[in-house]
């Protein structure tokens, strides 16, 4: 088989033993065998019998690489948009007094249900695109936005065939129990039961990767969710959930104690769930895309993440009611911002623990035998990923092994 060659470039593994910050290594090379990695190193120390193999040579021009970037949260396909209810915020309603009068999720599960599969299909792949653009080559999207078995397969199924016609990996999340629908309103027990009928199925049609749920005073309880995550748990499909958003639920304890890959938002966890997430090896996804267009005021307990070593990853949450976002690069900065990451836990965040809540080991690295996704930046120091609003260096992707 033919190995391509990349030299001339800095490399930031974000490999998790690196003895340099990043795992930067300068005057780097990388060999490339099909879609994996065979080497990455120091240039000068390529062995001399891979270095006569490489018949494709490729001259990064001084470039710093990355691994792939990856999107490990988001709600990417849906109908229609909030920016309506946009304007009620901007007179003074909250998020929760719009989603008790019908609007919110509501909202967009009447858009979604009403649009067909190839207008929710055409209207996602502008918003992928932009993440494309920005180096992301794994992205995570999640249904919820159906709550009708019909609905949530048109969602599953839209995102998978973004997945065949985009240079990017899309992984499905099955969130069911994201809200209660109107034809269920005052019986949420019983829309529960739907989920449970509707995850086997949509299981059997190879749509669901995981499973996710909204576990919320004005979604569903600690009770409600864990009879989704025993679900999951028999069909053998790992769980990740949306906890301690707006009040502390007890929802990463909960995640915890059916070993979640990812608790996600958590500016509301409290040191017992911090704990929990540690022991079981639950990956904090922090959303401040989220928490900026919310306003929220509560920042994550991040030194309570760092204290019991919880792995921190960073995601857009993009979603049309709280965080219409389709920029990664400016979710590393206000990672930074807003949450005093500091710039090499962000970029960890959209590399390596990403990966991790998405139960992933084959990426998110740069190393020999993980995949071939890597991104070419015009900047010098990885710090300038997460410095820069607004900015999108990216020279090129390579995924899995080819140019994007
Ligand atoms: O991740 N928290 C629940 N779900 C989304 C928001 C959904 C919506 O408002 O449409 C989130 O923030
Ligand atoms: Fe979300």
């Amino acid at each position: 088989m033919s190995l391509q060659l990349w030299t001339h470039a800095r490399v930031a593994t974000l490999a998790a033993d690196a003895t340099e910050p990043y795992g930067l290594i300068d005057e780097a090379a990388l060999v490339v065998e099909g879609e994996h990695l065979l080497w990455v190193g120091e240039a000068s120390k390529i062995p001399a019998d891979l270095l006569e193999r490489c018949d494709v040579l490729h001259d990064a021009g001084g470039a710093l690489i990355t691994p792939g970037l990856i999107d490990c949260h988001t709600h990417l396909v849906y109908g229609g948009d909030r920016a309506h209810e946009f304007e009620l915020r901007l007179q003074g309603a909250s998020y929760e007094d719009i989603a008790k009068a019908g609007g919110g999720i509501a909202s967009t599960v009447r858009a979604t249900r009403a649009a067909t599969a190839a207008e929710l299909e055409l209207a996602s792949a502008k918003r992928l695109q932009a993440l494309i653009n920005e180096g992301v080559t794994t992205i995570e999207i999640k249904s919820g936005y159906g709550l009708a078995l019909e609905h949530e397969r048109k969602t599953l199924s839209v995102a998978r065939a973004l997945g065949g016609s985009h240079a990017v990996d899309v992984r499905n999340t099955f969130l069911g129990a994201h809200a209660v629908p109107p034809e269920y309103a005052g019986r949420a027990d019983d829309y529960v039961d739907a989920v449970l009928q509707m995850l086997p199925v949509l299981h059997a049609e190879g749509l669901v990767d995981a499973v996710d749920g909204f576990c919320e005073r004005i979604a569903f309880s600690t009770a409600q969710m864990e009879r989704v995550f025993q679900a999951a748990q028999a069909l053998g499909v790992r769980v990740k959930l949306h906890a301690e958003q707006l009040s502390d639920s007890g929802g990463a304890q909960l995640a915890a104690r059916y070993q979640a890959l990812s608790c996600d938002h958590l500016e509301w966890l409290s040191p017992a769930g911090a704990q929990a997430m540690a022991t079981s090896g639950s990956v904090a996804v922090l959303l401040p895309g989220a928490f900026y267009f919310l306003r929220e005021t509560r920042v994550p307990p991040i030194e309570l993440l760092r204290k019991h070593g919880v792995p921190m990853a960073v995601s857009t949450d993009c979603n049309p009611g709280s965080s219409p976002c389709t920029s990664l690069l400016l979710m590393l900065n206000m990672a930074c911002t807003l949450f005093r990451l500091t710039p090499e836990e962000a970029l960890a965040g959209v590399t390596r623990h990403a990966a991790a809540a998405l139960g992933l080991t084959d990426r998110g690295v740069l190393a020999a035998g993980q995949r071939a996704d890597f991104v070419l930046w015009d900047v010098q120091h990885p710090a300038q990923l997460c410095y820069a609003l607004g900015a999108n260096p990216r020279i090129q992707t390579i995924f899995k092994g080819q140019p994007v």
